[in-house]
Formats: C-alpha cells, structure tokens, sequence
C-alpha cells in the first residue's frame, strides 16, 4: 500500500470511529506493518490540524520461544512426572531426559516426585502423588489468548524469571480528528513557482511548512592527506620562526646542482644507479652559469679558498646528467647561489618542504620517494652553537625537548651533526633529523662573501607522520595500498601536543 494510501485509509477508519483509533490497531486491521501507519500518522500531521496524534506506549506480555514450547509438550516438571514409572526410576537415568534437570528440581519442590537415597543400585525417583495440575501451562497458554490480565503479578513475573514470559513496551498512536479533519487529503505545495506568482493561484494553495530541523546532505569535498596536513604544521612553525619558504617545484634536477654543487665528488657512491634515478629523456641539462660551474670544477679538481679539493678530473658530462633529485638541498644550493648574486649580501632564513625521490630497497619504513623538511640559515659569522641553538628552538615547537647531537658526516658540511631525540614512548633515543655547517668548497665558489656561514639541517616529513598518526608502515601511508577512509578519517594534526 502507497503511503497516501495508508493515509486516506486511516482518515476513513477516523471518520467512522467515535472518538478515536490507535495505531498499531489501525495496522493490525489493514494487515500492514505498523510503520507504514506511523509513516501517515506523520504526514497527515505535517499538513496541519487534521488529525491530533498522541504517543503512548503500553506494555503487554509475550510467551517467549521455550513457553511456546511448553505450551505445546508440557512444563519440564510435567513432562518428568509423566515418565515415572509405577516401580520408580533411577536418579542417573532421569537426568538424561531432555528435561531432567529442570523437571526433577521443580517436581520435588512441587512435591509429585519424591527420592529414595538408600534405594539399591543408587537413588530412585518415585511419584508421589497420583495426578498433577500443569499450572505452568496452564497460565501460559491464558497468557497466549490474551488473557494476562487474569493472571497474578507475583505468577507473571515468577514466569519471567524462568525466561517463559516477556514483557514487551509497543508504541503506537492515539490518533483523533483535528479540526481541519477530512477524510480526502489535498498535496501540499512544495515550491512557490513563478507561474504562480504571475496567475495569482499561490493565493489559494496550501504549502508545506519547512522543515528546519531536517539534516543538510553532507557536500562532498577533498580530504588532506595526513602528509599534507603534518606539513601544514611544520610549515606553520617555520613561518612563526621567520623563515621564508623556497620554490621546489621541480623534481628533476641536474646533477650539478644536486651533487656537485654541494661538494659531492663525482665518483660518490650515492651518485650510482643503485641510490639514483638518472633520466633517459632528456638525459642531460645544459644550462649553467658558466663562471660558477668553472669555480666548482676547480674546487673539486684542484681546490682553493685554503682547500686542497679532491685532486681528480672534473667532467662537465657527469654534471650534466638529470635525475630525480635525491634531497631538497638541491633547491637550498640554487636558493643560496641566487643570494650570492645579490649586490649586497642579506642574511636569510629560509626552508623547504618537498619530495625527493632515492633508488632504495622498499620495506616497511622506505620508499622510492618520500619527502623532505630543509631550513637554511645564512648570516656572518654563525657557529655551530646557533645550529644547535636554532634546532632546540625547532623541536621545542614540535613538542620534543630533548637533544643530542652526534658528530656524522655529509659531503657539504662541516662539522655535520646528526640529531637524536629522546622518544618518550619508545623509551629510546630516535635520529630526527641530520644537520651541518656548510662547507666553503660550497658556499664561496657560489660568490658569498668570507665570513658568511650557513647552517642547516633536514629531516623526513613521512617519519614523524607515522609516529603522530600511529602508522607503522609506510604502504599504508602512501602509495595504491593506501584505505582512502584513513585519509578521510585522519584528524587534523597538532606537532606539540
Ligand atoms: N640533505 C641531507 C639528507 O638528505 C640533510 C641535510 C640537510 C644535512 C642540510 C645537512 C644539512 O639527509
């Protein structure tokens, strides 16, 4: 049955009743689920003063499935006192019967069966009355024909205990005539169309009231991965530290400017195959500032600024070779070779967030790529104590307080200093991060004044995204493995806290 069906159904039974109807009664006699009647009830009182509905609930009680079943076969003690025979029954046999626990406790306090322990070949049962009344089943089956009500309280709720009755709670309505009451029901407008406006005829319609507590459709919209939204906040804490962030929007670098520039001798391991991805298409970058790139053939073959270099023979080809690039300190050297071309030298803070891409084996905690958070600072005269000073101010925002450094090494900097944090819930002290002072086979080839020292430091984004979002490998973080609901359900994050 539709559901103005249901409605105009239920106006006729209103109309022929004196006083009113109850709902689940008006369901029963329809022969349909009583929703479908809640369902007209709620329309009907969206229209207005037709009908008045009040909500009641009554309770009444129900045989469960075991009182059906002893409705049926008898109560366990009947059916017990029914299998004794006349010379008895032994105590051990009548507990295998299906209801030989049950039946033999109630029996014996009922008083029908009685027990001889000194009974030869061990206790025996026998009956000790003639006939019984069931009583059980017989106040069930009063219960089945819908007549609780001649029952006792105190027999109702002893039956409840054994679990044979229920006692059920049905809500319904006590539906009576509004004074709008009419047995037809005229649509309600949803929308005041311009038609109309124009014909006048929004004059005699009846509209349908809005409803303002109904829920909005949730809009569908983007979800920030859980990276994005780690960088977000160390983004954050680098601005409030004054840095300015660099443009690293280009994955492919030349090796010029990922190694050589850094001081990274041509014949280092990380710039083989293994540890790199090296471009067939376009192979090579043959665009470079042609006095810098002699300045860093010399340092690296013959040295100068009082370094000796690292005496081989620099080739412009191995230079020339794109690959993805391994760190984001590609874009600190390009970033600081452009401050050396200034007129005047201004001190800088500056940093990066970005991905970098290493030829690695992949396991839980690698991948291919991941990506990589870089600050640079460049001033007169900064010593190593600012590097550790500027790193404890740092961590402090990301919440970690402890500190230690221990001496390492990179191609660029001079000292380098890797950086351990003690991890409160691993009890144990954790890399953070890899930090330096860069070297002047770096920073005066470039054109930066004597006396300029730049420290730095990086760290992965992915590594403290996992220990914040409790991810312990990688694949479900990113990559085709990753559940689309984490990246849904992730929260937004706080580093401090
Ligand atoms: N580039 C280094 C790395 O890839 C990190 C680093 C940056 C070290 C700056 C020192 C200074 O691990």
């Amino acid at each position: 049955m539709a559901d103005s069906g249901a409605a105009e159904s239920l106006l006729q039974r209103l109309d022929q009743a004196d006083g009113g109807v109850d709902s689940q009664q008006v369901a029963a006699s329809l022969g349909v689920d009583h929703q479908l009647v809640v369902g007209a009830v709620k329309s009907l009182q969206a229209l207005g003063e037709v009908i008045c509905a009040e909500l009641r609930s009554s309770k009444h009680w129900e045989v469960t499935e075991e009182g059906k079943e002893i409705v049926e076969k008898g109560s366990h003690e009947a059916r017990v006192f029914s299998c004794i025979p006349a010379e008895g029954m032994a105590q051990s046999q009548l507990m295998t019967l299906p209801s030989g626990k049950v039946g033999f406790s109630k029996a014996m306090s009922n008083k029908w069966i009685k027990l001889d322990k000194t009974a030869e070949g061990g206790p025996r049962i026998y009956k000790s009355v003639d006939s019984i009344e069931d009583t059980v089943k017989d106040r069930l089956q009063l219960v089945q024909r819908g007549q609780a009500g001649s029952l006792e309280e105190k027999e109702k709720n002893e039956l409840k205990k054994r679990k044979l009755l229920s006692e059920v709670t049905v809500k319904s309505y006590w539906i009576t005539k509004g004074c709008s009451f009419s047995t037809t029901v005229t649509k309600q407008e949803t929308e005041l169309t311009p038609e109309m406006l124009a014909s006048g005829a929004w004059r005699d319609k009846k509209f349908k009231p809005y409803n303002f507590d109904a829920l909005g459709i949730i809009p569908d919209c983007g979800h920030l991965h859980p990276l994005m939204k780690v960088r977000t906040q160390f983004r954050q804490i680098f601005l409030e530290m004054g840095f300015t962030e660099m443009p690293t929007n280009n994955f492919i670098e030349s090796s010029f400017w990922n190694f050589d520039a850094l001081f990274q001798p041509q014949q280092h391991p990380a710039r083989d195959q293994h540890d790199t991805f090296f471009l067939s298409d376009p192979a090579i970058a043959t665009e470079f500032p042609l006095d810098y790139l002699e300045r860093v053939k010399r340092v690296h073959s013959e040295g100068g600024y009082g370094s000796q270099g690292y005496k081989y023979d620099w080739k412009i080809e191995e230079a020339q070779k794109n690959i993805l690039r391994t760190h984001t300190t590609a874009v600190s050297a390009r970033m600081l070779y452009r401050l050396a071309q200034q007129e005047e030298f201004t001190p800088v803070k500056y940093f990066s967030i970005d991905r970098v891409f290493r030829n690695e084996t992949l396991d839980a905690t690698h991948l291919a790529e991941f990506h990589q958070v870089e600050g640079v600072v460049a001033d007169y005269g900064l010593t190593l104590g600012d590097l550790m000073g500027v790193l404890h101010q740092f961590f402090i925002k990301l919440g970690i307080t402890k500190l230690r450094f221990k001496p390492a090494f990179n191609p660029y900097t001079e000292p380098s200093m890797e950086v351990f944090s003690y991890h409160e819930g691993l009890k144990k002290w954790v890399e953070v991060g890899n930090s330096g002072v860069f070297r002047p086979e770096m920073l005066l080839p470039m054109g930066l004044p004597e006396g300029v020292s730049v420290i730095a430091w990086g760290l992965s984004l992915e590594r403290p995204t996992m220990i914040k979002y409790g991810i312990n490998n990688i694949r479900e973080l990113v990559g085709h493995k990753v559940n689309l609901q984490m990246v849904y359900d992730s929260p937004v994050c706080r580093l401090d806290s």
